[in-house]
């Protein structure tokens, strides 16, 4: 094993060992070299005469550019736009993100946790703590209702076994059903697993009540508490989207970070969703485990690992997407404007809402719980989800997401609210062509 990488687990293994345990092999040996970033950092710092370091190309004192390129981003710097930006993310918007987060996680106040690191987007993040995490032959356990990316990120890639539970009972979150598969995996002597909890849910739109979500916190906190290493992958793509009072309004992560040595909480979030900047692909990690103050160098070595780990695949993340997403956080609009757009969306989910409502529609599907998020789901009678799709599609022009046999995901975000019943009077229609009503 590389030396480096010895010397982070051993500042893993003497803060806090579980956590050594949980890393993957892969992880264990992830180290960030002493290299050409490492090297180009110090000189950054300390060569104020020449400094001769890294592959990029500087005239009159300034990243070099062609004006073709920089008319195009008027308002930002050569610099800022084209230079190659740390692999961990710029540290000012690494710092802007962690003060949104506490902004909007008033329990995360005072809580150790690392400094969110930058990724190319929520996704990249996702894989980024698969490498980390999971060994083939680990245990990652989810709801049934899920991004269709999870399977092939921990299953395909890295060989996890993937152990779903129906994630509701009734018109709420299954409670029993999660906590029950964590009591069978405990009592299978699973040593270890990871769980991988998103809300506002895709493809659902439900994120749990504060009722729900305490649960769901006493669940994960009783397995480390019975002696599993528990690992909790939070993915908040959708955090901030609520709607109404029922969801709970903090991300699960405020629960669990820093609650227990045995539990490693990881959020992983995105300016993807909730800053509307799809493209720009920025997303961020950020760690929290009981037993390591906020200076613990444990933290310091994940960080190193994760950087390692984003060097040896893509380098580091676009300066350009980090440069614009920095800017709106710091611009004193950024809160109302991005309160005025998830009004707007509150809106369509109210209109969705209203017109799921007409009795007539009865014989054709139920509507899964939903109160947040960009989505809505429909579980379908008698019609297959396929089927439906491919007809309203075909003859309407109405396209739609087919997931398994029986449900339809509908992406209201992408709908006016005056657009939206005749949407669901299309599709019934639709769905009376084939089933002969
Ligand atoms: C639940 C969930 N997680 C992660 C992502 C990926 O986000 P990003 O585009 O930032 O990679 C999505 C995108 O659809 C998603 O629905």
């Amino acid at each position: 094993m590389n030396p480096l990488a010895q010397a982070l687990n051993q500042q893993i293994q003497s803060a806090n060992p579980h956590v050594l345990d949980m890393l993957s092999d892969f992880g264990k040996e992830f180290y960030f070299p002493k290299g050409i970033l490492s090297q180009s950092a110090e000189a950054k710092a300390k060569a104020k005469r020449y400094n001769a370091t890294i592959g990029t190309a500087s005239e009159d004192g300034v990243a070099m550019n062609l004006p073709s390129v920089m008319g195009a981003i008027p308002g930002i710097t050569p610099d800022e736009a084209l230079l190659y930006a740390p692999p961990a993310g710029l540290p000012d918007l690494r710092a802007a993100w962690q003060a949104k987060n506490l902004v909007d996680n008033p329990g995360l106040a005072g809580v150790p946790m690392s400094q969110p690191v930058v990724t190319n987007g929520l996704t990249h993040g996702l894989g980024l703590v698969a490498d980390l995490f999971v060994n083939p032959g680990d245990t990652v356990l989810l709801p049934d209702k899920q991004w269709d990316n999870y399977p092939l990120i921990f299953g395909l890639r890295r060989e996890a076994v993937l152990r779903d539970f129906p994630f509701f009972a009734g018109e709420g979150f299954n409670q029993d059903g999660f906590a029950g598969e964590l009591a069978k995996l405990a009592a299978e002597g699973k040593k270890k697993v990871v769980v991988l909890l998103n809300f506002p849910n895709n493809p659902t739109g439900y994120t749990p009540t504060e009722a729900e979500g305490e649960a769901i916190a006493a669940s994960l906190l009783n397995a480390a508490e019975g002696g599993m290493n528990v690992v909790v992958l939070i993915d908040d793509a959708y955090f901030g989207l609520f709607y109404g009072a029922a969801p709970m309004r903090q991300s699960l992560f405020a629960k669990l970070a820093g609650k227990h040595p045995r539990l490693l909480a990881i959020k992983a979030d995105a300016a993807t969703k909730e800053v509307f900047v799809w493209g720009l692909r920025i997303g961020f990690l950020t760690y929290s485990v009981g037993g390591a103050a906020a200076d613990s160098p444990l933290y310091q070595a994940l960080v190193s690992k994760t950087m390692g780990c984003i060097r040896s695949l893509i380098s580091n993340c676009s300066s350009l997407s980090q440069t614009v997403v920095l800017r709106a956080l710091r611009n004193p609009a950024f809160r109302a404007e991005h309160d005025a757009k998830v009004a707007v969306m509150e809106e369509r989910a109210a209109e969705v809402k209203r017109v799921l409502a007409d009795a007539a529609f009865a014989e054709a599907w139920d509507a899964y719980p939903f109160n947040s998020g960009y989505f809505m789901c429909l579980r379908l009678k008698k019609i297959g989800a396929e089927a439906l799709r491919l007809h309203a599609l075909d003859r309407y022009g109405i396209g739609t997401i087919a997931l398994g046999e029986t449900d339809l995901r509908i992406a209201f975000s992408c709908l006016e609210v005056g657009q939206i019943e005749d949407l669901f009077r299309t599709l019934h229609q639709a769905w009376q062509d084939l089933a002969g009503a």
